[in-house]
């Protein structure tokens, strides 16, 4: 395994997915840990991060400084790289220039960092500091127009750091540059798989759960889905399933979850067909944030209630992620490791007193998919754009209605459908239909009309931080706007939204 010291860097995360893109196992931990902790976990390698501070400032984050001497190689990129180099005897200061975006970069010399690329390399910059002075137990591997040390090795310790960020994709040669460290240096043996992941996982879950039993509440999600089919491998019918209807889902949606359940597991489900209790407390709502708490409350009332109906339950299983995960690491201070409660369900686990089994708390979305597969699980569930909790309801603008439900359930059974057709459904990260709180004129026969609006999203992204719009061919917009106006009544419009996140969000509400 690879540890990832967080300097507060907003690159961490793809730090530690270049390394595991290259089947090494990697965490990110905070920049406080302890040389005596790392011995411990006996890592390979140590990989500092970016981060935003100046390390010559005063309340800049450090790290120990006896990892240096823990004869585990260590990589500094950027922030970390001037880190490493100061506490090995380097000068750091204001750069003359600031360096932001692709530089072109020159390499010297021959050495097993950075073997097999070629002299000249475009890498990805984003500092105000750089190293201006190194000990002469330093070798310079590369430098740009203004950073004379932008790729450096100590001579006598495994230390090696990168003005750049190797980690972005706008750094071409960076995965290799990461494999070279990886391989090269810290020799690992590169065996981390997604079946060696099932096989850990599995013996964690019964080391934790013994002979108890865990209930796991159901969304038609990929995390949820995995996340039981887990534990479903490891402790069979010991597991518990809660699915909540909320009268929120799209078009058959609750069926078609039971029915995926009850095709690949043996587990014991639970339905709860709670649509009139939700529909009714979310009566005369139309504030975005309360229709989200009602919901959440709700949805704890009606889970508790079930899961105190299954007897000797001890364990609520959850398929908090990764990213849930190392959001709550503080960077500059504090405890080493808070976990952000899974926002769906926020609350949940105090409510219950049950102990949390998180299986997926160490993975990004695309491993869990990996998973999935590897599980046997169907493509169809697997591939599934991701769905809100509060689903429906932040999907139609203001007050919400069975009737208003519906519209919204047959126009976006036709955006998915037409997506589908169109073969974009996998290349498009998350896409639905809203329902806006307009009416718009139109003229039906010889008469006016005043109906509603349905506005169409589609969005590409791999975090869902950022992300841009789709750019869907016009045919298919045309085809989608064709259907919905002519087979869902009560709309006479259909829009395209064509905003970014930022300052757009994916969800209207
Ligand atoms: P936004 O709209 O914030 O969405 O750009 C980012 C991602 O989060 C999903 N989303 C939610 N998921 N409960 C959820 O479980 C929510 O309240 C919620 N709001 C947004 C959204 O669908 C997108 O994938």
């Amino acid at each position: 395994k690879v540890l990832i010291l967080d300097f507060g860097s907003q690159y961490a995360q793809l730090i530690a997915r270049r390394v595991r893109e290259n089947h090494v196992y990697s965490e990110i931990v905070s920049h406080l840990i302890t040389a005596e902790q790392i011995k411990k976990i006996k890592p390979k390698g140590i990989i500092l991060s970016g981060g935003p501070a100046s390390v010559y400032s005063k309340n800049a984050p450090g790290c120990d400084e006896e990892i240096m001497k823990l004869g585990v190689p260590v990589l500094g990129i950027c922030y970390g790289m001037q880190l490493g180099c100061m506490m090995l005897g380097s000068k750091v200061s204001p750069s003359a220039a600031r360096e932001y975006g692709r530089t072109l970069c020159a390499i010297s010399g021959e050495n097993r960092f950075l073997k097999t690329l070629p002299q000249e390399i475009t890498v990805w910059m984003s500092h105000g500091d750089i190293v201006t002075e190194l000990p002469a137990e330093f070798e310079s591997l590369a430098h740009t127009k203004n950073c004379p040390y932008t790729a450096v090795k100590h001579k006598n310790r495994d230390f090696y750091g990168v003005q750049f960020h190797p980690e972005v994709t706008h750094t071409p040669n960076g995965s290799q540059i990461i494999r070279n460290f990886l391989y090269e240096i810290c020799h690992c043996s590169g065996n981390w798989k997604m079946d060696s992941f099932i096989e850990k996982s599995v013996n964690d879950i019964n080391r934790q759960v013994g002979n108890g039993r865990v209930v796991c509440g159901l969304s038609g999600g990929v995390d949820s889905a995995v996340t039981a089919a887990l534990i479903h491998k490891a402790i069979g019918n010991r597991l518990s399933c809660i699915f909540v209807d909320n009268g929120l889902l799209r078009n058959f949606e609750a069926e078609e979850v039971v029915k995926t359940f009850k095709e690949n597991f043996s587990a014991d489900l639970h339905v709860v067909r709670a649509q009139d209790r939700f529909l009714g407390k979310l009566k005369g709502v139309s504030d975005p944030e309360k229709k989200r708490k009602i919901i959440g409350h709700e949805f704890i009332k009606v889970f508790k209630n079930e899961a105190q109906k299954i007897s000797d339950v001890q364990f609520l299983a959850q398929g908090t992620l990764y990213p849930d995960v190392i959001e709550s690491i503080p960077a500059h201070g504090g405890p080493t490791v808070t976990i952000k409660s899974h926002h769906n369900v926020g609350g949940l686990p105090e409510e219950l007193g049950f102990e949390l089994v998180e299986p997926l708390r160490f993975l990004f979305k695309d491993e869990v998919r990996k998973i999935g597969e590897e599980l046997g699980l169907p493509k169809e569930l697997v591939g599934r754009h991701p769905f809100p909790g509060p689903g429906l309801a932040i999907r139609i603008i203001g007050e919400i209605s069975g009737q208003r439900l519906e519209v919204l359930r047959k126009a976006d059974k036709i955006v998915i459908e037409e997506i589908c057709k169109a073969g974009l459904y996998n290349k498009i990260a998350q896409c639905f239909a809203v329902l806006l709180p307009l009416s718009t004129v139109g003229v039906m026969g010889d008469e006016r009309s005043y109906e509603n609006v349905i506005a169409v999203r589609a969005v590409e992204t791999t975090d869902f931080m950022t992300a841009d719009w789709y750019r869907i061919p016009n045919e298919t917009l045309g085809s989608i706007s064709h259907r919905i106006i002519n087979e869902v009544k009560g709309v006479n419009r259909v829009v395209y939204d064509i905003s970014t996140k930022p300052p757009s969000t994916i969800e209207w509400e």
